[in-house]
């Protein structure tokens, strides 16, 4: 939507008193030091001393800044898309469910409170860090769910144990898909049901091509084709149906959902960045750098943006579901 001057410049006004927060937390030398944006701190430990290799998402996801991956993402995005990859399967009560890739506990959460106290949940991921904000919130009403510390392609898991299990946005980065798929099929009943759900097409995912567009005239087109790579990087659908058919799956079908999104701001839409490997660009930025990086974004997303300067979009998933 089309904002009028003033509207624009209630936004900028929002956006300057971000950047003065941040200013009172910056060196003499102008360079980004530990600092609070936002609910973040930025810099310094939280972000490691070595730059990210930007085409490294798996790396990526061992860092401590996940803490922003569950506040700025979970609860706009990954929260709402669990819910309908639950609706899609039907988990019903006393399920034996499995969470590969679970991360902060997204899907498993859930699924524990779908299968409730007869049910069995077990959640899986490669990172430690994941899994410790996972194992740090509090009881859901239902199932206990055991969190396992290890890769899809060699989980920690019963062979034959479990009537489910889904995949939400992880697939995508498994070095050995085939592998995992073997894995899969390993942990599930014959018969048991897999849905794993990846990012469509990056160009039609609402202001994220937008934030791609002022990443590439801030930081260049390697980097942001680095950033639309990680998560968006798998965005056939059908692809992935050949490799779950290959794995030797039945019954494979693949849905592609809307679910719509909205961001507090543009401020609110950067921080969405917060779990990704050019995270320590951002935070290597100047002042100056940095407020001509907000520009860009505000400019770049203006069309998403309300006459309050909150963000609006749609996100699209293929959901891949197969039987065993
Ligand atoms: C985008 S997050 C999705 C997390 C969660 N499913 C959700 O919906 O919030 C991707 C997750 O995949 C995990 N992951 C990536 N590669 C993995 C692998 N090879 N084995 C296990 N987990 C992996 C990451 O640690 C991260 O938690």
């Amino acid at each position: 939507m089309n904002r009028t001057p003033q509207q624009r410049c209630r936004g900028r006004r929002c956006l300057v008193r971000r950047v003065v927060f941040i200013l009172r937390c910056r060196s003499s030398t102008g360079r980004v030091q530990p600092l609070r944006y936002g609910v973040h701190t930025l810099g310094g430990d939280d972000m490691g001393d070595e730059p990210k290799n930007p085409d490294d998402w798996s790396e990526n996801f061992g860092e401590t800044n996940m803490d922003a991956y569950e506040d700025e993402l979970v609860v706009p995005l990954f929260g709402p898309w669990a819910e309908r990859l639950l609706d899609i399967v039907e988990v019903t009560t006393g399920q034996a469910v499995i969470d590969v890739a679970c991360g902060p506990g997204t899907v498993a959460r859930l699924e524990a409170v779908r299968v409730g106290n007869a049910g069995d949940v077990v959640a899986c991921d490669f990172s430690a860090e994941m899994l410790a904000i996972a194992r740090s919130k509090p009881p859901v009403d239902g199932a206990l769910i055991e969190y396992r510390l290890c890769p899809a392609d060699a989980l920690d898991a019963r062979t034959d144990g479990f009537d489910l299990l889904t995949c939400q946005q992880g697939y995508q980065f498994f070095p050995d898909r085939p592998a995992a798929l073997v894995e899969m099929r390993r942990v599930l009943h014959p018969g048991g049901e897999v849905a794993i759900a990846v990012w469509a097409e990056f160009e039609e995912m609402g202001p994220w091509p937008a934030l791609a567009k002022a990443i590439a005239i801030t930081f260049g087109v390697d980097v942001a084709d680095a950033f639309r790579s990680g998560p968006w990087g798998l965005s056939d659908g059908d692809v992935i149906a050949g490799e779950v058919r290959a794995a030797g799956f039945d019954e494979v079908s693949v849905r592609r959902e809307v679910v719509p999104i909205e961001l507090d701001d543009v401020a609110h839409l950067v921080r969405t960045l917060g779990a990704a490997p050019i995270w320590s660009e951002i935070t290597a930025l100047t002042k100056g750098e940095f407020e001509q990086f907000l520009d860009e974004v505000d400019a770049a997303s203006a069309t998403w943006q309300d006459s309050h300067g909150a963000i609006h979009g749609e996100t699209i998933s293929n959901i891949i579901t197969a039987a065993n």
